[in-house]
């Protein structure tokens, strides 16, 4: 600090002095939060024009295909770039070889279609991963109580091209299986989806952040056992930078933490180590909390949603799939 030392008058240095007001605050803010970086992750049931509220977490809904056009035409106006899917699947189509998954006309399908020719801007982003199909929850293909790699990878390469089949722009594998990321490339080169990206889910832990999603998607009561062969250790990060170097030399274009606040150091070394677009996910877990202490008083809902997202952007990704990407926009556009 001898740098700072100077024979000025006390006080030496008047940092306070760039926090006076407002216009300077702004003038001299290092990092910036905008609808663009905002991915908004809807649930999808079926049936029509109804929606469903999702009880763990206040303000979100699952909402039928044929309400989609309407909230992507929200998305638009708010300057969301993009929308991530999630089907919630009538558990009479769960399976064990879960081939509802790349049924090309199940609900994740007809629902990209549906937003993509009403709004065809805004992005659609998938998930790829078995648990909505599973009859065991699981997000690969259970026998005798383990989750075979290979043969799930074929699933999900199938999967993955009935999305790109459906015209979704982005391919999210949220799997966690070996060899997935080059298989899918693999799979998008050979049927010419050259520009379908892959926004891998590389550094995602086994988290019990992610309770109420699976209630959104009806797999809380299916899921026998816990996810910890395939992903990763909370203990981790080292592994978690390794399995971002893998998917990136298999053919990913963006990656992923998950989830995201309590994983903020994955964020920071993820980006300063390879400079790729990441992003974070912040997920039902983390909104579901933030959402119970505002609406008991506890927490000021409104900040507390703008300080944990601009917290992703300080940490170096460059954007956050977050349930509160609408309410946020709408904030962001005002305020400007
Ligand atoms: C499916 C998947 C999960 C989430 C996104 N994709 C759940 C899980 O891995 O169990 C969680 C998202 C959230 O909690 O908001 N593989």
């Amino acid at each position: 600090m001898a740098r700072f030392q100077t024979q000025a008058p006390f006080p030496a240095l008047r940092p306070r002095r760039l926090r006076a007001y407002p216009a300077l605050r702004a003038m001299v803010r290092e990092t910036h939060l905008s609808p663009a970086d905002l991915i908004w992750p809807i649930f999808v049931m079926a049936g029509e024009d109804s929606h469903e509220p999702v009880s763990s977490m206040p303000g979100v809904s699952r909402h039928t295909v044929d309400r989609l056009p309407a909230l992507a035409a929200t998305a638009h106006k708010l300057g969301i770039p993009a929308i991530c899917i999630f089907p919630y699947t009538d558990p009479a189509l769960k399976t064990e070889d879960c081939k509802e998954a790349w049924n090309p006309d199940n609900l994740s399908n007809r629902a990209i279609r549906a937003i993509k020719d009403a709004v065809p801007d805004v992005m659609v982003m998938t998930d790829i991963a078995l648990d909505p199909y599973n009859i065991n929850g699981h997000d690969g293909i259970v026998r005798d109580g383990e989750i075979i790699n290979d043969e799930t990878v074929a699933a999900l390469v199938k999967m993955g091209q009935a999305q790109a089949q459906s015209g979704a722009d982005i391919l999210g594998p949220s799997d966690m299986m070996d060899g997935r990321i080059g298989a899918l490339r693999t799979m998008l080169e050979q049927n010419s989806f050259h520009n379908v990206s892959i926004l891998s889910y590389s550094a995602k832990f086994s988290s019990a952040f992610y309770g109420p999603f699976r209630d959104a998607v009806g797999a809380t009561g299916a899921l026998t056992g816990d996810k910890n062969t395939y992903q990763i250790d909370p203990a981790n990060s080292d592994e978690a930078l390794r399995m971002i170097a893998r998917d990136l030399s298999e053919g990913a274009d963006m990656v992923m933490v998950k989830p995201g606040m309590p994983y903020l150091d994955i964020c920071h070394r993820a980006k300063s180590e390879f400079g790729v677009p990441t992003f974070a996910y912040q997920v039902s877990g983390e909104y579901a909390m933030l959402q119970a202490a505002a609406q008991n008083g506890w927490l000021d809902g409104r900040r507390v949603m703008l300080e944990s997202l601009m917290a992703f952007k300080r940490a170096g990704c460059d954007g956050v799939l977050s349930y509160f990407a609408p309410e946020v926009a709408e904030i962001l556009n005002g305020a400007h």
